[in-house]
């Protein structure tokens, strides 16, 4: 395991005419990078990824698995260290944006990330206590005492450095129910996601709290609102460098600025901006068998945190520079979960040269603000329709009935035309199998 992550450490993530080559080329590559055996080459292939076995082991009623393209995204670089990302999405256009944002991010040092430490909540719903405020004080007399005895629980994570860290109590006075409270239980879960530790924690006090309050536990749950185990992201690019075709730097720039503001005051705009970040930031998280759930439902809660839905990443000018920042709730682990027993996964990590929780949340949040670069990049110029047709141009094409050599014919002279429609794909088709597009060689 360490002669792969040093390997992986000291390789590049530029890979110029990457999306040029052939699958088995591009595979080869980065088998050749990250070191990767033939058998765990051909994880990625259809047919050795996850047996149906498996599938029936892994969840109920499984009637087969559900593949979805894995592609590598490029040029990322994350505090010095070159980085390739694994991303697995249906959504055409993520790849190739992520790659171009992470180029532009990556002078220097690249994208700059930090965590705060891993701690993440359980809660306990107490209610029907005779007294609220007897029964904040008692929890409150007994946290030590309630820490204490959750650590009993798992002294193996303890010997780690993890482990439960306090107990706070939140006081609802006035709910449906009449007076609620909730205690919150932190627990600094390492390496973990940390849903089963909390969970078995946050159940096994639920007795004691029960005594100490004279009242009723009824939820005993982590919650997803990760809020103390955040991940962030800086990027920074040289406005020069923003320049295109009919745009200066600093006009993309602006632009860039302007979307940034408005995702900030519109939630409306807010929810799409958010999207866009998170599509970067769920096709890495599905690659490395993360619960993107739970982050998904943790980032948007936390957009909200301030009572308005906002976005979640910010970009200003610094003198020649755009800099962005993102900051998610980042609730991944690299031990349980499906990081040890699906084949794809495991490889995945191979690729990543065995993050640990950290990391592995970090590039997640690079993910996330490289992607929202690239879509706010292209909304604030050319609009998001004509790089997007181009690339799902394919689909078209492979739905009007298309096979062999003559996709990539009809998909050249659709890219000529500029036109993408099912109609045109049609016709062209029909001109091709005439004889009138050729291959150029
Ligand atoms: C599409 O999947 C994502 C975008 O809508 C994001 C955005 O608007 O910022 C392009």
């Amino acid at each position: 395991m360490d002669e792969v992550k040093e390997s992986v450490a000291s390789m590049t993530s530029r890979l110029p005419g990457f999306y040029k080559r052939p699958i088995a080329e591009r595979l080869q590559l980065v088998a050749d990078m990250a070191g990767l055996t033939t058998e765990e080459s051909e994880v990625f292939s259809v047919s050795s990824g996850l047996s149906s076995g498996e599938a029936d082991r892994m969840v109920e009623n499984a009637i087969g698995i559900f593949p979805l393209p894995l592609g590598i995204a490029a040029n990322f670089r994350l505090n010095g260290q070159d980085c390739l990302v694994p991303m697995a999405v249906e959504e055409p256009s993520v790849l190739a944006a992520s790659s171009n944002a992470a180029n532009l991010l990556r002078d220097g040092e690249g994208i700059r990330t930090s965590s705060t430490e891993p701690i993440m909540i359980g809660q306990i719903q107490v209610l029907d206590f005779p007294d609220l405020d007897a029964a904040r004080a008692a929890i409150e007399s007994q946290a030590e005492a309630l820490v204490a005895a959750s650590n009993r629980i798992n002294p193996r994570l303890v010997e780690r450095g993890g482990g439960a860290k306090r107990l706070l109590v939140r006081e609802f006075p006035d709910t449906a129910l009449g007076p609620m409270l909730v205690l919150h239980l932190e627990v600094d879960v390492r390496d973990a996601m940390g849903a089963n530790i909390i969970n078995t924690m946050v159940e096994s006090l639920a007795p004691e709290v029960e005594r100490i309050t004279g009242g009723r536990v009824r939820l005993r749950i982590l919650s997803n609102l990760a809020d103390k185990r955040l991940a962030r992201a800086e990027g920074r690019v040289k406005i020069a460098r923003l320049a295109r075709a009919g745009w200066t730097g600093e006009e993309v720039a602006q632009g860039i600025v302007e979307a940034s503001v408005m995702a900030d005051v519109d939630p409306y705009r807010a929810a799409t901006h958010n999207k866009g970040a998170m599509n970067g930031v769920d096709a890495f998280l599905v690659a490395a068998g993360q619960d993107w759930r739970a982050i998904e439902a943790g980032c948007h809660a936390y957009a909200a945190r301030d009572g308005r839905y906002r976005s979640l990443s910010r970009w200003r000018i610094d003198g020649e520079d755009l800099v962005g920042v993102i900051e998610l709730p980042m609730q991944v682990g690299v031990v349980g979960g499906v990081t040890k027993t699906h084949a794809v996964v495991k490889v995945v990590h191979k690729i990543l040269g065995f993050p640990n929780a950290t990391r592995l949340g970090e590039i997640a949040a690079a993910a996330g603000l490289a992607q929202n670069l690239a879509a706010i990049m292209a909304l604030a110029t050319e609009g998001i329709q004509r790089g997007h047709m181009s690339m799902h141009c394919r689909n078209v094409v492979a739905e009007s009935g298309a096979v062999g050599d003559e996709v990539e014919l009809v998909v050249a002279e659709l890219r000529r035309r500029q036109t993408y429609d099912h109609a045109t794909a049609s016709v062209v088709l029909a001109e091709v199998r005439a004889g009138c597009h050729q291959k150029v060689a």
